[in-house]
């Protein structure tokens, strides 16, 4: 029975608000009836103590409007309220309980695209929360509605939005279910506020070029992208779409990605191989967009040779691109073994440049290139174990800039075989180099302890103090030598992230360090271990650095949360 009776005319004329159960309640407006949910939508204040003047109703907490013969409102960061249908009936008023919102889903994916296209907060949090609560196959209408706003409301091209938005999608089966919504919600707003304010992105038309001359696209594209031409770099991409499989139209973006070092700190890179990811989760609707979106990242990009600290007083870019030369005229031998130890040593203790010949020897001796850069990310990690608390706060993003260049290099060749990743692994090995500096002095590095209680609730309440760095990786080292399932250790650290104002680089440390270590679980050996221990570290250090923040950006998810989920917000509702 969906049909209540709330109470008779006669009552309500003389109270003219009336509370229904349900939290539903019910109005005298100029004659007419109403029945609304009586909290806000904007953050839960009960209505019934709004004022109505006029046909609209003032909640009295930030002032939001609402019409209320339709349910609008005059300040779209409120959303609209809940309306229920009435009926009167022998001066007998009844009201419908089920709230009328048509098919659910829909109802949901509105509210996230209006949160995007407006860039508002509340919106993207109750889309998000709506839909994943009806079923959480809902993450993949969710990725798409991100994807097209973002690659299209966007003419900078694929950002940091998109970006985040792939991670989180990837780290999803590793969270509880409310700390899911905090990560598609954070990443859907970053998507938004890259959208605020820009001119959207105009796709141009592929090219209807002669057959034979399909084989110079790969050419053309790092001609364009060279000479910073993002329009003909993006028509020429189009057209490949249509007959390269993704492996090769991979290839050709990595090439002209790697003609220059470490371009925007490796940024370049990583959104890259995100958005190659994105083409992997999304329908094939969302390619050409996503494809659309690459060009500019690469043409208005910062080139690394063009920095003095890459030149002097070590000049890399020479070392490189003679190590390079040496590569391309070796004879390599196919699957040799890889020292893992030995290289890990190499890259950690080079400061000269010395670590670019070590990774120049193994590949000349035919070790599987995903290989090398699964221990060059390692060794990317172990910078961040050793990270000084004395370095510059900012320098966390300069140690974070090269694991995540490094992870994304690995992460790609995982994907493929592609030959010009060996530049860019060469790129994270300088990178690598000029970070040396901010291990010294050392941080050193945790030794697990005897925990006197392991609840996970303790290690939560450790962010809580200001940059607890050290004491939760001991806890977190402590924890995962005596539990085999690391699953809860790693869900709680989300849940610490996720509960703070996280910021893109935090949650790009989150599933660059997750998707490692995982990675690591496929071998059983000491080293393999220890790797794990090293970026169990490395995340909890990065993630503890960065906490507490003033946790303003989850509020409104969890807003949404609560109000979608029935709660009452104020005590005195
Ligand atoms: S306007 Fe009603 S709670 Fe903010």
């Amino acid at each position: 029975m969906s049909w209540q009776k709330a109470c008779s005319m006669e009552e309500l004329k003389k109270e003219r608000v009336k509370l229904i159960k349900g939290g539903i309640v019910v109005l005298l407006h100029e004659g007419h009836v109403y029945a609304i949910d009586n909290r806000c939508p904007h953050m839960g204040f009960p209505l019934h103590m709004g004022s109505l003047k006029n046909g609209i109703l003032t909640c009295q907490w930030h002032h939001a409007r609402f019409d209320l013969s339709s349910g609008g409102t005059l300040d779209p960061w409120a959303d609209d309220l809940i309306k229920y249908e009435t009926d009167i009936q022998d001066e007998q008023i009844y009201v419908n309980v089920a709230r009328a919102t048509g098919d659910r889903a829909t109802y949901h994916m509105n509210q996230l695209q209006k949160g995007l296209e407006q860039n508002l907060s509340l919106l993207i949090g109750k889309g998000v929360v709506g839909l994943l609560t009806i079923d959480t196959k809902h993450v993949r209408d969710i990725l798409h509605a991100g994807i097209r706003f973002g690659t299209t409301s966007n003419n900078a091209g694929f950002d940091r939005g998109v970006t985040t938005l792939v991670a989180m999608v990837n780290v999803l089966p590793k969270l509880h279910l409310r700390v899911q919504v905090q990560a598609l919600y954070q990443a859907l707003v970053m998507v938004a506020s890259d959208g605020a304010n820009r001119a959207p992105k105009r796709k141009l038309t592929p090219l209807t070029t002669r057959a034979d001359m399909e084989e110079r696209w790969v050419d053309w594209y790092t001609d364009c992208t060279n000479v910073r031409d993002a329009q003909g770099a993006e028509r020429i991409l189009l057209s490949a779409m249509h007959t390269y499989s993704k492996e090769a139209l991979a290839q050709l973006v990595m090439r002209a990605v790697t003609e220059h070092y470490y371009m925007n700190d490796g940024h370049v890179l990583d959104f890259t191989n995100k958005a190659f990811e994105a083409i992997e989760l999304c329908d094939d609707a969302y390619h050409s967009d996503i494809l659309a979106s690459l060009p500019m990242i690469v043409t208005t990009a910062e080139r690394s040779e063009e920095k003095s600290r890459w030149r002097a007083p070590v000049d890399y870019y020479t070392l490189v691109e003679k190590a390079l030369e040496d590569i391309q005229s070796a004879d390599v031998n196919p699957s040799s073994p890889l020292d893992d130890g030995a290289l890990l040593t190499a890259l950690l203790e080079s400061q000269d440049g010395s670590s670019i010949q070590a990774v120049k020897q193994v590949i000349m001796q035919g070790v599987p290139l995903v290989n090398i850069a699964r221990v060059i990310t390692l060794a990317a990690a172990t910078r961040i174990v050793h990270f000084s608390m004395q370095n510059d706060f900012d320098d966390w993003n300069t140690v974070l800039h090269t694991f995540s260049h490094a992870h994304a290099v690995h992460a790609s060749l995982q994907r493929s075989h592609d030959p010009s990743l060996i530049r860019a692994m060469m790129h994270t090995v300088v990178s690598l180099s000029l970070d040396s500096f901010l291990n010294i002095p050392a941080a050193k590095r945790p030794v697990a302890a005897e925990l006197d209680d392991d609840e996970l609730h303790h290690f939560l309440a450790l962010f809580d103090t200001q940059q607890p760095v050290e004491v939760a990786a001991q806890w977190a080292l402590s924890y995962s030598d005596k539990h085999a399932d690391t699953g809860p250790l790693f869900a709680t650290i989300g849940e610490a992230m996720l509960r703070e104002d996280a910021g893109f680089h935090t949650l790009q440390m989150y599933e660059a360090a997750t998707a490692e270590y995982d990675n690591w679980n496929s071998f059983d050996n000491d080293f393999a271990k220890r790797a794990k221990d090293t970026l169990l570290v490395a995340l909890v250090r990065y993630v503890a650095a960065h906490s507490p923040t003033p946790r303003e950006l989850p509020r409104f998810a969890d807003i949404a949360w609560r109000l979608h989920r029935g709660e009452k917000i104020f005590e005195d509702a």
